[in-house]
C-alpha cells in the first residue's frame, strides 16, 4: 500500500514512550540471569504468553515486575540503547522518553544510576545518528505527592538533564489534583509538566490536568471525546494529544482499533500524534503503530503526514529545528 511506504519513509517523532516499556523478554530474561533476580516465567514464550491484559493495571503489575531486573547503570543504558536502535530503524529523528524513577529507587536502586545509564544512550544517539532526545521524569500517580516530591530531590543534582515532567500509572482514583503542588514546583523549575488523562479516566481528569496542573500536551485523552466544551478548549488551544492506539487496543481502551477515535479527534481539529507507549507490552513500535491505524481507519496520505506533523509541532524541539522538518 503506497500509504504504508509513505509510513516508512516520513522521519517522525515518538513523544509517548515508557522507557520502561520498552523492555522485549529476551533482556528482561538475559538481566534477570545477570543480576539473580528470580521471575515468575519459565521462558520467553511464557512472558509473552502472560501479556493479555483486561485494563491498564494488569498491564501495570506485570510492567512494574518486569523493571524489577534492572540494577545496574548500564542495565539502563542497555535498555535504552535497545530501544534507540529500533527507533532509528522506525526513521525516528526526535525521540521524549518518559522514565519512572520511583520505580526504581524504591527497589534500593538510586536515582543516578538510572539517569546516567539512559543519558548516556541519549548522547550516543546523538552523536552516532544526529537523533535528538528529551528526557522526561514520570512521578507514579499511585504513589503520595509526598513521594513525588522526595524523587523530586534526589532529582535535583540532575535537574540540567531534565527536560521536563510527566505523571502515570493508574489514573482511576488518583486525579491530577492530587499533584497540584508537586507539579507548581516542577513548573517553578523552568521545565514543562505533561500528565496522562483521559486514558481510563473521564474527561475531568484531563480539564484538571489544563487548569490545575497547567500542562503543556495530555498523554491519551482520547476519552476527551466525551465532552464537546472540552474538545473546543482543547481544539482552539492547539493541545497537544499524544495518543496511543496499540495500547489502547491491548488495554481495553477500544475494543477494535477500527472503532479507536484516532481520525475523529484528527476531524475535530485536534493536534493528535500517534506514539507507542509501552511496545515491549503493547506488540508494536511506532511505525507498527501507525501501519495498524492507516489499515484499521483507512487513513489517507494526508491523515498520516498530519499525525506526523503534529508530532514535530507538539516536541519540544525549538521553534528553528521544527521549521526544518516541518
Ligand atoms: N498509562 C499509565 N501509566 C503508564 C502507562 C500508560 O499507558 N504506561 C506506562 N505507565
Ligand atoms: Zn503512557
Amino acid at each position: 500500500h503506497s500509504v504504508d511506504e509513505l509510513i516508512a519513509r516520513l522521519p517522525k517523532t515518538e513523544l509517548h514512550l515508557h522507557i520502561e516499556g520498552t523492555l522485549e523478554p529476551e533482556l528482561m530474561f538475559a538481566l534477570a540471569q545477570k543480576n539473580a533476580v528470580a521471575l515468575p516465567y519459565a521462558s520467553v514464550e511464557e512472558v509473552r504468553a502472560a501479556y493479555d491484559f483486561s485494563n491498564l493495571q494488569s498491564f501495570l503489575d506485570l510492567y512494574y515486575a518486569g523493571a524489577g531486573v534492572l540494577l545496574t547503570e548500564d542495565d539502563f543504558f542497555d535498555l535504552a540503547w535497545a530501544y534507540l536502535e529500533r527507533a532509528h530503524g522506525d526513521r525516528i529523528v526526535h525521540a521524549e522518553i518518559f522514565f519512572d524513577p520511583q520505580t526504581h529507587t524504591a527497589r534500593g536502586v538510586p536515582y543516578a544510576t538510572v539517569h546516567r545509564g539512559l543519558c548516556r544512550a541519549l548522547a550516543k544517539a546523538q552523536q552516532q545518528w544526529g537523533m535528538s532526545s528529551r528526557l522526561i521524569l514520570s512521578f507514579l500517580r499511585h504513589l503520595s505527592e509526598d513521594d513525588g516530591f522526595a524523587v523530586l530531590d534526589e532529582a535535583l543534582p540532575f535537574i540540567d538533564e531534565i527536560d521536563g515532567f510527566g505523571l502515570d500509572s493508574s489514573e482511576l482514583g488518583h486525579p491530577p489534583e492530587k499533584f497540584a503542588r508537586l507539579f507548581a514546583r516542577c513548573r517553578e523549575l523552568g521545565k514543562p509538566v505533561v500528565a496522562h488523562a483521559g486514558e481510563e479516566g473521564p474527561p475531568d481528569y484531563v480539564w484538571q490536568a489544563l487548569e490545575g496542573l497547567q500542562v503543556c500536551r495530555i498523554d491519551h485523552g482520547v476519552r476527551s471525546l466525551e465532552d464537546a466544551a472540552l474538545v473546543a478548549r482543547l481544539a482552539q488551544a492547539r493541545m497537544p494529544l499524544t495518543v496511543c492506539p496499540l495500547s489502547n487496543l491491548k488495554l481495553k481502551v477500544v475494543d477494535d482499533l477500527a472503532v479507536h477515535p484516532l481520525k475523529k479527534m484528527l476531524d475535530a481539529g485536534l493536534c493528535a500524534l500517534v506514539n507507542s507507549d509501552d511496545p515491549a507490552y503493547f506488540g508494536g513500535y511506532l511505525g507498527e503503530n501507525l501501519l495498524a491505524c492507516r489499515q484499521a481507519l483507512d487513513l489517507s496520505a494526508d491523515d498520516v503526514v498530519q499525525l506526523v506533523k503534529n508530532g514535530f509541532e507538539a516536541s519540544w524541539l525549538p521553534s528553528a529545528q521544527k521549521a526544518c522538518w516541518l
